[in-house]
């Protein structure tokens, strides 16, 4: 006997049948629109990238997840896990040609290998919208506020009265100044930075015991954790002093903010740190008020010297990934998708084969017209065929039967609301 093919998917992979397709192009249409209505750019890169470019020393969880192999020139790939270093990468290949700031976004296909749970999978897709070339903490308002304006439209409350989405945002400066006063800077800062996102994992014991790995004393550690309990501007500048570049930038952030009415979603949260070690600046993540699902929406930051890493100059960069697998799990909890689309306006019912050779004319005339047009050559019964022309969503249907072919006429009735059928002659439609 021959042997068996294993037809089931590579684990924590994805197939898009055509209801789950309709979902994701609705998402990313959302996406789009809200990128371009904010004057971004699109772009993309191959899924495929040099391992080389995930590489890093602080510990990152990202560069433990990768999907990486040799290709037969044994050279060594990845499957990208996500799409900043690839943005990176291809700014600085022309970056003497490029007009800054740029506004660019983009919606790859990302492959981790992590542990799968609720809203985690080994696949998904991220939009990305990024801002380079711009220091200032107004980039990081508009990428807030291009995310305030897709929740909004796709139905969930951002409003002063009622927030469904909380944004975190913190500014990694704030530790930073304090780790520099006890020598911790550079790579090692990175690393520590990297601890501190998996604190709420592990517990605060574990993420001090792993500090200590990074000669980082209990006492200091202890004064770390109490930093990440702050809330709010006042709490921030009691504690970490008016002086603090972190606090300066988080500030300025909220009166833009303010200015551009997204203020009511954001709540400064020193507990945010990410788990990536690029980061430098303000860093943010959304979250769902109601807690359902305990993992962030989206995440973002500045990282204004990662282009250093690849050899280049450094370049303000500022961006946020949303996830599609998160935000799909919160429309449907909410009933926000739409059920479905009229993927079809004409629907055409031959009754016997007979009548394929009109249906076709017909058809071919109403697609030149620009109509989304279905033929039925089913040849099933009318009340099987009606149903799934409502399925389909069509707003008519011609039905052709024998008699009326010769008669040179087709019936033509509308569906919907009320339901008109009326008798037309075939020719006003070939
Ligand atoms: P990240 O926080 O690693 O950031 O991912 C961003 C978002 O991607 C997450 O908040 C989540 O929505 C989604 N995501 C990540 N991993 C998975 C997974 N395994 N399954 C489902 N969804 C996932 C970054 O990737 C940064 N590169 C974002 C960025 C762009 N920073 C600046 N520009």
């Amino acid at each position: 006997m021959a042997e068996q093919i294993d037809s089931a998917p590579v684990k924590g992979v994805r197939d898009f049948y055509p209801d789950d397709m309709r979902v994701r192009n609705w998402l990313f249409e959302h996406w789009r629109a809200v990128a371009k209505q904010f004057g971004y750019e699109e772009y993309d890169a191959c899924v495929l990238e040099s391992e080389s470019l995930y590489v890093r020393k602080a510990g990152d969880e990202i560069v433990g997840q990768l999907y990486n192999f040799a290709d037969k020139g044994d050279r060594k790939v990845a499957l990208r896990p996500e799409m900043t270093p690839s943005l990176a990468r291809m700014v600085l290949a022309k970056k003497n040609s490029l007009a800054f700031p740029l506004r660019w976004f983009s919606i790859p296909q990302c492959f981790r290998y992590e542990r799968m749970q609720k809203g985690r999978k080994r696949e998904h897709f991220q939009w990305n919208m990024d801002c380079i070339g711009l220091d200032s903490v107004a980039a990081e308002v508009e990428l807030m506020s291009a995310q305030v304006a897709f929740l909004q439209n796709v139905g969930f409350q951002v409003s002063a009265e009622k927030c469904d989405i909380a944004f975190k945002v913190s500014n990694r400066q704030v530790l930073q100044d304090y780790l520099a006063t006890l020598n911790i800077t550079g790579e090692d800062f990175a690393a520590v930075c990297v601890i501190i996102d998996k604190r709420d994992k592990i517990g605060d014991e574990a993420c001090a015991e792993l500090l200590a790995e990074k000669n980082v004393d209990g006492e200091t550690a202890g004064k770390i954790l109490d930093l990440l309990n702050v809330r709010g501007l006042d709490d921030l500048a009691r504690v970490a002093g008016e002086e603090n570049a972190g606090y300066q930038s988080l500030k300025a952030l909220m009166e833009l903010a303010e200015a551009s009415g997204i203020a009511h979603a954001i709540q400064i949260d020193c507990s945010v740190v990410r788990g990536l070690s690029y980061y430098t600046g303000t860093v943010w993540e959304l979250f769902d008020e109601s807690g359902s699902v305990p993992r962030a929406i989206a995440g973002g930051g500045r990282y204004d010297r990662l282009m250093e890493t690849f050899g280049g100059q450094s370049v303000p960069m500022v961006g946020f990934g949303f996830g599609d697998v998160v935000i799909a799990l919160l429309l449907e909890e909410r009933g926000l998708i739409p059920n479905s689309d009229a993927r079809v306006d004409d629907y055409i019912y031959p009754m016997n084969e007979s009548g394929f050779v009109i249906a076709n004319k017909i058809a071919a005339k109403l697609r030149t017209d620009g109509q989304k047009v279905l033929v039925d050559y089913s040849c099933r019964r009318f009340k099987h065929v009606i149903k799934a022309a409502e399925n389909a969503g069509a707003s008519r249907m011609f039905t052709l039967g024998d008699q009326e072919i010769e008669a040179g006429i087709v019936k033509v009735r509308t569906i919907g609301a009320e339901r008109v059928e009326n008798d037309h002659p075939i020719s006003e439609f070939t």
